[in-house]
């Protein structure tokens, strides 16, 4: 295996181009044959160099001619003619083992169904090609199988016809009209059940909109129908974007290494996020589906019509469609409380990953595995970058900027900075520095200062900026960072600004645009001290260092009109009154729970006005993951004092309104999807779960009858993760249960996993888990049961660094058994050791032991390699 790293430096633009590709597919239950017919032309002098990997080579033609062996040479990735016409035909014939290929990526099976994937690089696995995004080709394909055996046979496109063959087998002819790069060609072949139903777009055009899954289980494909026909109206309002072909079909695979893919016309997902009804899937499920169905189809114009130059650019399409599905799921339920959980999730992963040994800009340099890329800070943080842009331009302007992003490279391949270019260009902006959030990794710090001279009338705000060091990046350059703000009087109102350095954009939105290191911002005409309220909307992905006074914070968190920052206030009032607590908890001193805090959470609960999703939001103190990174030290024991003793507290002051809420919601609409029934069910379990917190045997035994009584699966989940993480009597039999109610599920028996591997309370997790992996239900090689086992206890901070047990050898020994399988796979769980520097030295050590232990493995796959080594460093 090669371990070299490649640099964006040496991009070369292609040396040919292939102008149209036939593929042929042959499929039998032990091989599989593909012949590659294609038009290629020469565009620079020089050798044929074609990607292949794991591959059978049959034969090689050259406008019909025959290679001989001295006319090519095979390397473990690489075809290479030496010598070949300027134009010609290209005919490769290879042979591949589908049923054996455990990576699964190229050409696999999953429960009897032929399937493929091939972002980023498994189409070399597939046949030898120029496997890069910038050679965008038109593809025809002909399937041939066992008719019985697989009666579905589909790939990207137009279905032309289907031949049966006569002798038991039939054969499949599919065009695609539209160029484009090879990671997204797709293939299924099986025996699948099937929905349909159609889509009317703006011009008037029908498309079939088709979703497979497993025999018996397509009925729980609705749900994604009905995401994937609002995602497409979406798209036309919002953005002016019409779908481009006749059909679009998903398929639904149980064995799938991530979330889903957005091949031309033919998505394939991961099981877990199209297979839904209330029996068997929560709330967030349901969103979560939403938000894929939603992802995968803007990739259509946000990938696939304009796509990549070379995979250093991948944010150009993932950031970008991480925006605009965010922006969906925004206008589908709640603004404001989904800005705040995707604020969450940045914070929990992103900015952990951006302060860790594997930070990386949005457009990296270099990497070993490009499979190592599909990170938060490609996605989430690519998206943020995307939304600080449109705040930046305002809506309408942005809008303008996307008209002309599609005017100028629609059907091309291209780079983050012909992005920025299309976006800034028409709005007359100058994104010249603000292109060093592509460019520069980490996470970084504004700190705020502000000062009111009364004689004046003048309230300065002194904003000052750094970033901390990050791999390779010793150094960085000032960012241009737009920070919405206001001020509000002390009645809480908006006051209007005097400040000549404040934009406003298109929106109306006032924005603070920090450009240099430091600068101040003053506002005059002011007649008493103002309330200054800033990163409004989080318009930034940036940690604020901001001493404003308790007072402030709490003024804020009841007046603010920026309905992220009132929540802010309330996380920042939960994060010092842990820092103390964890102080106290270090120093084996009391834990001291400050009354205010209490007070305001009372008040919280009591109002009426609130409204409920957001009111569960208010609630939420700050996380494990948020504690880890505020934290110089990861002292899990502390962590979980501090926590658990607030939790407690604030159960202790409010149990008859928790309760109250309890009552008031559960049971309420038990069946419905509205998003405002999600809200109120998310309060009530939210109360529940406070409420268990006492330990009281009069609440385990309300969350035992929501368990059994349970009439959706938000419900039965919350009850069951309580009752798991308890010692309660009734902990067993629910799991018990459970288990037997869905063991042949292997959707909903990941969520039995996933309770079991999260709890908190529960001291021997690690012994649980080592358990789980021996049940019949667990198979290590399905990513969703590796990833909802073991990735979930890697993320539990509290037990995977408990300093009583060693979890960091099992957890190795588990990542060198999947790595020889599935490399992918086995990368993902590496971050559970990107916390190492963090720990305290005895913990420090051990994990370091095991880290070395796996680096030492010869054979590892470059994908483990890259992640742990730079642990190391
Ligand atoms: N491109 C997919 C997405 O929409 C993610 C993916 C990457 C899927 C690699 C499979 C393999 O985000
Ligand atoms: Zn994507």
């Amino acid at each position: 295996m090669k371990q070299e790293k490649i640099y964006l430096k040496d991009y070369k633009s292609p040396a040919f181009t292939v102008d149209s590709v036939n593929l042929d597919f042959n499929l039998n239950e032990d091989f599989c044959r593909v012949v590659a017919k294609s038009q290629v032309r020469r565009v620079h002098p020089g050798e044929m160099r074609l990607n292949g990997e794991e591959l059978k080579l049959i034969s090689i033609k050259i406008n019909g001619q025959q290679l001989n062996a001295d006319q090519y040479q095979i390397t473990e990735e690489e075809l290479i003619v030496p010598s070949v016409p300027d134009s010609f035909t290209l005919e490769i014939e290879t042979e591949l083992q589908p049923q054996n290929n455990t990576s699964l990526e190229g050409l696999y099976k999953s429960n009897g169904i032929f399937c493929t994937q091939c972002e980023a690089q498994g189409f070399r696995k597939i046949t030898y090609f120029f496997d890069r995004p910038d050679v965008m080709t038109s593809y025809s394909v002909t399937i041939e199988a066992d008719k019985a055996k697989y009666p579905v046979l589909l790939s990207n496109g137009d279905r032309i016809k289907i031949e049966d063959l006569g002798n038991g087998r039939h054969k499949a002819f599919w065009q695609d009209p539209h160029k484009k790069p090879c990671y997204l060609f797709a293939l299924v072949a099986g025996d699948l059940g099937v929905i349909r139903d159609t889509f009317t777009t703006m011009n008037g055009r029908k498309v079939n909109l088709e979703v497979y899954a497993a025999h018996g289980k397509q009925e729980r494909c609705w749900h994604a129908m009905d995401s994937l026909k609002k995602s497409m109206k979406w798209d036309e309002e919002v953005f002016g974007l019409e779908y481009d072909l006749n059909d679009y079909m998903i398929v639904a695979i149980d064995d799938f290494n991530a979330g889903a893919m957005e091949n031309k016309g033919l998505n394939i997902f991961n099981s877990r996020l199209v297979l839904a009804d209330s029996n068997s899937a929560t709330d967030v499920d349901f969103h979560s589906i939403e938000s894929v169905v939603a992802h995968e189809y803007f990739h259509n114009y946000t990938g696939n019509r304009v796509t990549l130059r070379d995979w250093f650019q991948l944010s150009l399409k993932e950031g970008l469609t991480v925006f605009r599905d965010q922006e969906f799921s925004a206008d589908m339920t709640d603004r404001g409380v989904q800005r705040i959980e995707d604020v969450d999730a940045l914070r929990a992963g992103q900015f952990a990953e951006d302060a860790g040994p594997n930070a990386h800009p949005v457009r990296p340099e270099s990497c070993m595995a490009v499979d190592n890329f599909f990170t938060m800070t490609i996605y989430e943080k690519g998206s943020e970058v995307i939304r600080m842009m449109q705040t930046i331009v305002g809506r309408k302007g942005f809008r303008k900027g996307m008209d002309e992003y599609f005017k100028r490279h629609d059907g091309q391949a291209v780079t983050t900075e012909d992005f920025a270019a299309a976006i800034s260009n028409p709005n007359n902006k100058d994104f010249t520095q603000f292109r060093r959030w592509y460019n520069q990794s980490g996470t970084p710090v504004v700190s705020v200062q502000e000062n009111f001279d009364a004689a004046k009338g003048e309230f300065h705000v002194t904003l000052e900026q750094s970033c901390p060091p990050t791999p390779g990046q010793p150094t960085k350059e000032p960012f241009h960072i737009p920070l919405m703000m206001g001020l509000l009087d002390k009645s809480g109102k908006e006051l209007s600004l005097s400040c000549d350095k404040i934009t406003v954009n298109t929106d109306g939105k006032n924005l603070m645009e920090l450009k240099e290191q430091k600068e101040t911002f003053v506002f005059k005409g002011l007649k008493e001290r103002p309330v200054l309220s800033v990163l409004r909307e989080f318009s930034a992905p940036v940690n604020l260092r901001w001493e404003a006074s308790e007072n402030d914070l709490y003024f804020l968190m009841q007046n603010d009109t920026d309905s992220f920052n009132r929540r802010e206030m309330a996380q920042k009032l939960g994060l010092r009154l842990f820092k103390k607590m964890i102080q106290q908890a270090r120093a084996k001193e009391t834990l001291k729970v400050d009354d205010r805090f209490i007070t305001t959470m009372t008040a919280i609960l009591a109002d009426e006005s609130m409204d409920p999703a957001f009111k569960a939001k208010m609630l939420q103190l700050p996380s494990y993951a948020v504690l880890a990174q505020e934290e110089a030290v990861l002292d899990a024991e502390a962590f979980y004092q501090a926590r658990t003793t607030l939790r407690k507290a604030i159960a202790a002051a409010n149990r008859a309104q928790l309760l109250n809420i309890y009552r008031k919601y559960h049971g309420v609409e038990p069946k419905s999807r509205e998003p405002k029934v999600f809200g109120h069910r998310a309060l009530k379990n939210q109360a529940l779960a406070y409420l268990a917190d006492l330990h009281d045997p009069e609440i385990m035994e309300i969350v035992n009858k929501q368990y059994w009584d349970a009439q959706n699966m938000t419900d039965r989940m919350t009850a069951m993760s309580i009752l798991a993480d308890s010692d309660s009597a009734h902990r067993e039999k629910a799991l018990q249960n459970f288990y037997e109610e869905w063991k042949n599920d292997s959707v909903v028996i990941n969520k039995w996993f996933t309770a079991q591997a999260t709890t908190t309370s529960r001291k021997q997790v690690l012994e649980d888990v080592k358990a789980l992996t021996k049940h019949p239900a667990f198979n290590i090689t399905n990513p969703n049961n590796v990833y909802s086992l073991l990735r979930a206890f890697g993320a539990n901070l509290v037990r995977f660094n408990d300093p009583n047990t060693n979890a960091y050898e099992f957890y190795a020994d588990k990542i060198l058994e999947i790595d020889p399988k599935n490399p992918q796979v086995a990368a993902r769980l590496c971050a559970a050791f990107n916390f190492v520097s963090k720990l305290e030295p005895a913990m420090k050590e051990k994990a370091l032991t095991q880290i070395k232990r796996m680096v030492a493995v010869e054979s590892l796959s470059k994908n483990s390699r890259e992640l742990l080594q730079s642990a190391l460093t």
